[in-house]
């Protein structure tokens, strides 16, 4: 298929076009570079082997959209381009829901025009708020969202929602295709090194966070938090590779091909580990230390999160292949090479 993929300099966007190309899908990436770096695309390029056409364009630039698509033709959007920041969100939501929900209406009025009505969407388990049961499977009523980003996201996946039905109610003759992708927790690196995550300043997610202790830019992790109704008290999480996300957004495609209407995934491994386990996992792992202190509980923070992927597995044939092992050597692997990341926006 021809795909474009919005946000695809970033951390879960580069895996996914290297899973795109690899499945011999063609790629078209659009990214303002807010978050990201055009090196990200390079080295995309080099792990690919192949040359991925790439234009510096902000979703909310219908005209620079509107070019995009006049030089091309897809089947398929897969759309990560989005804030992601849950603190920034709360200090700042008027720039999340202009990007994450401008952004996106800007898109779909763009994509609808040139005739493509098929996108896969970046959601989140955080639609679930605090969940009555776990497991959560994907009828699990979404929750209350403590904040902004969380918001935009269960938005957004009303919206897409409603483009669909209407269509369906209208008689459309090609109604509106969506798949809503609900990430765990993705964290590892592609194996190469060359691409991973790469977050401004201190990082707010746990991974991310450890592997700067390892690496000696961080002092030590603090534990938010050994209270919880959990086996050790600290919150216990869904973590998966993202190569392992990344493949999920390929057998996604496979729904938008047999014209899905509204299909809904968790991509998750359906275990969960605390974030003692995510600790003690990466310390063996990599042979290193990550001192921690304990500290107090984060805001908004729940006890625990993990998945019942078997959704994915019954109507994509998807499960996560990797475990704690594999995506702990591989961040660190992803942050050794490269102690100080990517530069926003750098372009060399
Ligand atoms: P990321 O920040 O690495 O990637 C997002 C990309 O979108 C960046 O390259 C950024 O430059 C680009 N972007 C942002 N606003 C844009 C705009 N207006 N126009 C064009 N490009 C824009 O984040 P990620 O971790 O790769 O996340 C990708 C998507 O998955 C996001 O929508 C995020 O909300 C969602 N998600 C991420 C996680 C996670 O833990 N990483 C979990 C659930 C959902
Ligand atoms: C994991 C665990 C923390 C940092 C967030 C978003 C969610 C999704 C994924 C986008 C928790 C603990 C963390 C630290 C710690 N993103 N922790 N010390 O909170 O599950 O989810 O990222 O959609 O929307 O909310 O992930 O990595 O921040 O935290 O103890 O320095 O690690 O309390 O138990 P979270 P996380």
């Amino acid at each position: 298929m021809n795909i474009l993929v919005t946000g695809g300099a970033g951390f879960i966007g580069s895996h996914t076009v290297v899973e795109l190309l690899n499945s011999g899908h063609s790629v078209v990436v659009v990214d303002n570079l807010c978050n990201s770096s055009r090196e990200a695309l390079r080295r995309v390029e080099e792990i690919a082997s192949t040359e991925v056409p790439f234009y510096e364009v902000d979703i909310r630039d219908r005209e620079g959209l509107e070019r995009v698509f006049a030089l091309c033709s897809f089947d398929c959007v897969i759309h990560f381009a989005g804030l992601k920041a849950v603190g920034e969100s709360v200090s700042k939501p008027w720039e999340y829901y202009d990007n994450n929900v401008g952004g996106t209406l800007v898109l779909l009025d763009v994509m609808r025009k040139h005739g493509c009505k098929n996108i896969i969407f970046s959601s989140s388990a955080t639609v679930y708020g605090d969940p009555a049961v776990i497991p959560i499977t994907e009828d699990c009523p979404k929750g209350k969202c403590t904040n902004p980003y969380g918001q935009t996201k269960s938005m957004l996946e009303e919206i897409l929602t409603d483009l669909h039905t209407a269509d369906k109610k209208n008689g459309a003759d090609a109604p509106w295709n969506v798949v809503l992708l609900r990430y765990f927790n993705p964290i590892g690196a592609h194996k190469s090194g060359l691409i991973g995550e790469n977050p401004n300043g201190i990082p707010n997610n746990l991974m991310p966070y450890i592997t700067q202790v390892a690496v000696g830019k961080l002092d030590h992790l603090t534990v938010f938090g050994n209270d919880y109704d959990t086996p050790d008290g600290t919150g216990v999480r869904d973590y998966i590779h993202v190569v392992d996300l990344a493949r999920g957004h390929v057998k996604a495609l496979q729904a938008i091909a047999r014209n899905c209407g509204v299909e809904v995934y968790n991509l998750g491994t359906g275990r969960g580990y605390s974030v003692l386990d995510l600790v003690h996992a990466f310390e063996e792992a990599n042979g290193v230390k990550v001192p921690y202190v304990i500290g107090e509980r984060r805001a908004g923070d729940i006890a625990s999160c993990y998945s019942d992927p078997g959704t994915a597995w019954k109507e994509l044939g998807w499960k996560a292949e990797y475990d704690v092992v594999d995506m702990c050597r591989d961040s660190w692997n992803w942050q050794k090479q490269n102690p100080n990341g990517f530069e926003p926006g750098q372009t060399k």
